[in-house]
This record gives structure tokens, C-alpha cells and sequence, in this order.
């Protein structure tokens, strides 16, 4: 794991911004994206400079179940918002939410992902450690599957929903197996409430009870971290 340590997020997102600049230039043709208030910054910069998606391809990690792609909470709805809209691909794909069987939505993930192999995945962290929503106790080799959320996880979306009640129960995820097979990986965190899952990703034993320490064991990832979240290493 190659960690860098930023000064915040702004700092953070710039780095990671030029690294998939960087990753582009040098002949990237699929990009794994993640949603949450971590990759924003990197959307921003990515929206300011002259990067061109037009010939490539996009593979989301996740997206709720039971929300429409216009949803201004689910994952599509976030990825138009925060970079489709300035800074289209030629195709991307996210899981879709409203699929009403979840295991042939599963199956085509999985062939949307055998299709197009990821060469940069980017992530972020959960407070818990997890990645996607693979939450502790996922198996290492998984694929996309439905998965239930933690109350972890339900609690800390919340903040984006109105109800603690409104927050989806199950996601679509991409699996840990999956994301292991990525050329690249850039995982990003910020915030003293990341610190402890930071912590155990990079010094902690590899461990499905932290989904994140798993990167440990693959060649190609970089870590780009505040110093908040930095702050127990
Ligand atoms: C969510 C997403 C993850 C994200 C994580 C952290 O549950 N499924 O992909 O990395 O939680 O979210 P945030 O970036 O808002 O802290």
C-alpha cells in the first residue's frame, strides 16, 4: 500500500484527480466509481480540468435497493450530479435499484464487470472498514450481490436522508472479489471518524471483520488520507 498524507480532503481530491488524469493519459479504459461526500473534491477537479471520459467507460460500486435512478438519493442520481452531467462516458453502468430480481441484477453486474475490466477503482471507506458495501463478515472472493446494511452504515447514510427511517435496508453491491481484480485502486478517507477503520485497513491483521484490511494484499493501491484520518497511525 503506497499511503499518502494530505493536509484535508481538498488537498486529497486534487491528488486523486491527477492520478486518474494521469491514469487516462496512460491508456485507462474503465474507471470503477464510488458515491458518498469522500470522492467529491476528486469529482470537482476532475469536472475543472480537460480530462475527456468520452471514449471510456464507468462501473459503479453500489447502488440502494428500491430507488429509482432519478431518486435524488440513490447512486445515479449522485453520479449525474457530481460528474456525468459535466463529464460524460461513452457508457456507464450502475447497479440498478428497482431490478425486481435481485440475482439476475446480480448476474448482469457481474458480466457489466467481467466485460469491462476495472483498470482504476476508486473507494472510499466506511467507518466500520467497510468498501462498496461489502460490510464486516463479507467473504473476500464475492462478487455483486444484494447485501443488507449494518446499523453502522444506516446511521451514518442517514445524515443524507431526511428519516433515519428512509435509509434503504439492502444495496447492490460489487463485491470484494471483484474489486480485488482492479488494475489500480485509489481509497480515499477523510475525518478523525475514519481514523479507526484507517487504522485497522493499514496496521490491523487482514480480516473479513474489516473488509478494507483485504488491500493490504494486493500490489497497485494507494491510500490518500487526511491527517484527521490519518491521526491514529
Ligand atoms: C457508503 C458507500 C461507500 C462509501 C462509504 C463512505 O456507505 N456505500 O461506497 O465509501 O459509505 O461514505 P462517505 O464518503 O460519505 O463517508
Amino acid at each position: 500500500m503506497n499511503v499518502i498524507v494530505v493536509k484535508n480532503d481538498v488537498e486529497g481530491g486534487k491528488k486523486a484527480a491527477d492520478m486518474i488524469r494521469e491514469g487516462v493519459k496512460n491508456g485507462a479504459k474503465v474507471l470503477g466509481l464510488a458515491t458518498g461526500s469522500t470522492p467529491v473534491e476528486m469529482y470537482k477537479n476532475l469536472i475543472a480540468s480537460d480530462v475527456d471520459f468520452t471514449k471510456m467507460t464507468s462501473v459503479n460500486l453500489d447502488e440502494y435497493v428500491g430507488l429509482a435512478p432519478d431518486n435524488d438519493q440513490s447512486y445515479h442520481y449522485f453520479m449525474q450530479d457530481n460528474l456525468f452531467n459535466k463529464k460524460p462516458f461513452a457508457k456507464s453502468y450502475v447497479p440498478n435499484g428497482l431490478a425486481e430480481d435481485s440475482d439476475a441484477e446480480a448476474a448482469r453486474y457481474n458480466k457489466v464487470i467481467a466485460d469491462n475490466p476495472i483498470d482504476i477503482q476508486v473507494l472510499g471507506l466506511g467507518r466500520n472498514g467497510h468498501i462498496g458495501f461489502n460490510e464486516p463478515g463479507s467473504p473476500v472472493d464475492a462478487q455483486t450481490r444484494k447485501v443488507a446494511l449494518t446499523e453502522s452504515t444506516i446511521e451514518a447514510n442517514s445524515r443524507n436522508f431526511e428519516h433515519e427511517e428512509d435509509v434503504p435496508k439492502y444495496a447492490y453491491s460489487m463485491g470484494i472479489g471483484s474489486i480485488m481484480k482492479s488494475q489500480n485502486i485509489i481509497l480515499m478517507a477523510w475525518g478523525a471518524e475514519k481514523a479507526d477503520a484507517v487504522k485497522g485497513m493499514i496496521e490491523g491483521p487482514v480480516t473479513p471483520d474489516l473488509p478494507a484490511s483485504i488491500l493490504q494484499k494486493k500490489d497497485n493501491v494507494t491510500v490518500i488520507i487526511d491527517e484527521a484520518a490519518a491521526s491514529k497511525l
